[in-house]
């Protein structure tokens, strides 16, 4: 089966391809490099001419998959805590993984295979040897790859069939496939092979592959494998931006729906380092309703429920909208929505149409809003019949009460004549009316009747308002305007980043976010890891960020098999894979996410997937710290700078960084305290024995020496107090006092109060974190007994080579102690002291 030519063909089309290069004229669409051979014997296996034609599925084939179908697929169980004990065992389950194991038990090694699927296999196999039967190749390759009914997955052998079809038809779902799995090596098939991962895309994109050319877009856009090249990132982002505006307008009236699905993971834990200590759940993110999860979806649909029963007609209208436009972990349900819009509409209209007498204050409007979305609904045909007529009586009544939707309907309806004669004058005087109230689908369509008549500013100004929204069309509208130079200088960078915007809007074309959620929500962690890392390799952030978090080893506080020997490791092989994790926190960094950068200055520190690297790790935390104001990465700084990682130790500094975290993020409190306290033992440690490192105070020595009763007296009662003090008179003189300016009038509001713990309000939590930290401290300690052998070790030598041997050889026990950021436990140690 595996034939001969295939293992010359490769080295062939590589040679093909450096000779050619990357292919100069991409905006011309016959595929050149089809030519560069001359030899048109190859040219079948390179490519199917033309688009292959349909063939029909072999009967034996067919036979095959109709067996396959009735097996039974292994339901997802979603476990859903309820009630108190439901909660206290889940949280109890919770609490116990994040303490000990690096995740959850997910092996399906003890899956056995169907003996039904195992026969239906043979026959495939057979097919596909007697047959060349292409089908049957691509269901095995399939069932390997993705492990459909049941059968377990097996990246080689998924690998040789997507090869083999490749070869064989220039099938491009099978090229994509294959260079897919050249990209990421998943499941470690084949060596990962950015020249390679590139070539097989470029043919499937030449096939007309949707995953493929984005994939292309994003390697050109950042340089992966190639090196960075606009003009090859636009001309693949328009590709699937054209194809995703092709779709949107095939809807129904105003297009099809977009649905999101992609959001970050990790964010449903408060972020990577957990609430308050993500960049994402804190300081302006805390409260962003974006971040609505799952769980509290259902607490808002109980509130609005119950506030809806006692007659609150907001609320009720606030559920129907909710119910219409569907929300992370609520699909979109028309007949609910109906039923409560038309709750809220009966109480303002009678049947007859007419308005009830004395409508209560603000209801007009609200039930114009009502009637706008039972309108969209008629008029789109969404849980009811489609009918134009039904829909015009709605925006009729809305339009009565001046409401902008209904406006903007209207508009639609006498643009394209949907039961009404056409009337282009009319359909802008609406558009014109419902743009007024801000209706980002007007302006859009003002915009499109601005840029028929020529008037381009108008246009573009119309577009840029609706953009502010984030509407896809308007999206495209700038990107083509900017792209073929329209009132404009034409620019690569700015057109290429709008396309990418539109093709990264339509997600639910050409992307599996809904199945990877799905699969994630039911803890299938495998089954998740595979649609998220190719939406990732196509170039989302969202997904990068939730391969790399999947993938994240560093978060347990540490493993239960280090005290626990027999406890196996129970991530499989496939989510072990510390390069591929640090790979994808680099390229979801680079899209900007703090966070991100964060985890990738970690892995540099603990050298984890690649080789350690203090100072690149600084860089990573400077630029959080700095750029982003992120409390972590100040925090971490502190660290640096007191055991003298990258640069220079020097506890004033490191002081500094840790009170910089603290203002950054007041949740910083517990960790933040812990490290101060710390910070002082060793620099009085440092001052007795006459250290040479940079102290806290800069005229500490001019002290008289206190006896260790009273240094410990003082030490209690005033800490940052009489720090501040001191810093505020060499305040003139100390340089880098700069930072600290920034926040200077939080010092006015009751700064110093705020470091105290609030009894009334949160004694229970501070109760909570206190009993839980002096856990963690005795578990810590059971681990650091084990280590402190070698730490010692290290410890000597660290300071012998230093001649700064004492502050070193304590260093080395703080260091146990208290995580460093590269260790494991590091981030689960500040996420677990923070904000809960
Ligand atoms: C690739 O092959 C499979 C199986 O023959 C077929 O279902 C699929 O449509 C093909 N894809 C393309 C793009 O031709
Ligand atoms: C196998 O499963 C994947 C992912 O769930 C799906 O995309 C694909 O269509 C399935 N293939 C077949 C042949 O059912
Ligand atoms: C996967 O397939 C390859 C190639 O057919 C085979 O050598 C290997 O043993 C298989 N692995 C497993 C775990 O079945």
């Amino acid at each position: 089966m595996r034939t001969t030519f295939s293992c010359f063909l490769p080295a062939l089309l590589l040679f093909q391809t450096c000779a050619a290069g990357p292919s100069q004229q991409p905006l011309e669409d016959d595929p050149t490099l089809n030519a560069a051979t001359g030899n048109a014997d190859y040219r079948e296996f390179l490519f199917a001419p033309g688009q292959p034609e349909p063939q029909p599925v072999s009967q034996r084939v067919q036979d095959i998959w109709d067996t396959l179908r009735a097996v039974q697929p292994v339901a997802f169980h979603v476990n859903k805590p309820s009630g108190l004990l439901g909660y206290t065992l889940h949280y109890g389950r919770e609490a116990f993984r994040i303490l000990f194991l690096n995740g959850p038990a997910s092996d399906k090694t003890g899956r056995k295979t169907n003996p039904t699927v195992a026969r239906a296999v043979e026959e495939l196999k057979a097919a596909a040897d007697e047959d060349q039967d292409t089908d049957a190749m691509f269901l095995l390759a399939e069932m390997n790859f993705y492990g459909n009914f049941t059968h377990p997955r097996n990246f080689t052998e998924a690998f040789l069939w997507y090869n083999d079809l490749a070869w064989l038809t220039g099938n491009s779902t099978a090229q994509s496939m294959v260079g897919f799995m050249y990209a990421t090596g998943i499941g470690e098939a084949v060596e990962r092979d950015q020249a390679k991962a590139l070539m097989y895309h470029e043919f499937a994109a030449e096939g007309g592959n949707t995953r493929s050319e984005m994939t292309l877009a994003y390697r050109y856009h950042t340089g992966i494998g190639t090196p960075k090249t606009c003009d090859h990132a636009l001309f693949y982002y328009k590709k699937v931006a054209d194809k995703v505006i092709d779709f949107y307008r095939s809807g129904p009236p105003g297009g099809h729906a977009m649905i999101r699905d992609s959001y970050r993971w990790a964010d449903e834990e408060g972020g990577v380092y957990g609430e308050g200590a993500s960049v994402s759940s804190s300081g302006m993110n805390a409260r962003d309703p974006s971040h609505v999860t799952e769980a509290s979806v259902e607490d808002v649909l109980e509130f609005l429920d119950l506030m809806s029963r006692k007659g609150e007609l907001r609320h009720t209208y606030t559920l129907a909208k909710m119910h219409y436009e569907g929300a992370r972990g609520l699909p979109r349900n028309f007949h609910r929505a109906m039923k409560y819009f038309k709750v809220v509409i009966r109480k303002y209209w009678n049947e007859d149409g007419s308005i009830k007498q004395n409508p209560p204050a603000g209801l007009d409007k609200l039930a114009a809003k009502a009637a706008g979305h039972v309108g969209l609904m008629y008029l789109r045909g969404e849980g009811v019949a489609q009918s134009y007529g039904t829909a015009l009586i709605w925006f009729r009544r809305g339009l009565a009460n001046g409401d902008g939707l209904c406006q903007h309907q209207m508009g639609l309806m006498y643009l394209h004549g949907y039961g009404v004669p056409q009337d282009a004058y009319k359909a802008s005087s609406y558009f014109k009316a419902a743009a007024e109230q801000d209706i980002p689908a007007a302006e859009t369509r003002l915009g499109a009747l601005f840029l028929d008549q020529g008037d381009v500013a108008a246009a573009t100004r119309y577009f840029e308002l609706a953009a502010r929204w984030g509407w896809m069309e308007a999206y495209y509208y700038l990107a083509e305007m900017t792209n073929f130079g329209v009132g404009r200088q034409r620019h690569c960078g700015v057109a290429t980043a709008y396309y990418k915007l539109v093709a990264e809007k339509a997600e639910m074309v050409h992307s599996a976010f809904a199945e990877a959620n799905a699969a994630y929500e039911a803890g299938d962690k495998e089954s998740a890891l595979i649609p998220a890392m190719m939406a990732a390799e196509q170039g989302y952030e969202t997904a990068q960020a939730n391969v790399a978090y999947l993938l994240d080893e560093q978060r347990s506080l540490f493993s239960l098999n280090s005290i626990l020997p027999w406890v196996q490791k129970t991530r499989s092989a496939l989510l072990r894979n510390t390069r591929l994790a640090l790979i994808y926190w680099t390229r979801s960094a680079k899209q900007t996410n703090i966070d991100s950068l964060i985890k990738m200055g970690d892995y540099y520190l603990a050298g984890t997937g690649t080789v350690s690297d203090a100072d690149k790790a600084s860089t990573c935390y400077h630029n959080a710290a700095e750029a982003h104001r992120s409390a972590q990465a100040y925090w971490n700084l502190g660290w640096m700078h007191e055991n003298g990682i990258a640069v220079q130790q020097d506890f004033h500094m490191a002081k500094r960084y840790y009170d910089l975290a603290l203002d950054t993020n007041k949740e910083a409190y517990l960790p933040v305290k812990l490290s101060l306290l710390k910070l002082r033992a060793r620099g009085y440690w440092n001052r007795i024995t006459n250290g040479n490192i940079n102290p806290i105070r800069d005229d500490e020595d001019s002290r008289p020496k206190l006896t260790l009763r009273e240094w410990i007296a003082t030490f209690i009662r005033n800490d940052e107090a009489e720090y501040w003090e001191e810093l505020y008179e060499s305040r003139e003189d100390d340089e880098d006092f700069i930072g600290r300016g920034l926040d200077s009038e939080n010092h006015d509001d009751g700064y110093y109060d705020d470091l105290d713990f609030d009894i009334d309000e949160g004694m229970l939590e501070g109760l909570l974190i206190v009993g839980l930290a002096a856990t963690l401290l005795v578990l810590v300690y059971i681990r650091q007994q084990q280590q402190r052998n070698r730490q010692n070790e290290n410890a000597a030598n660290a300071g012998n080579a230093n001649g700064n041997g004492n502050a070193n050889a304590n260093n080395a026990n703080n260091r146990g102690f208290f995580p460093q950021p590269g260790d494991p436990e590091f981030g689960q140690w500040v996420a677990g002291g923070v904000g809960h």
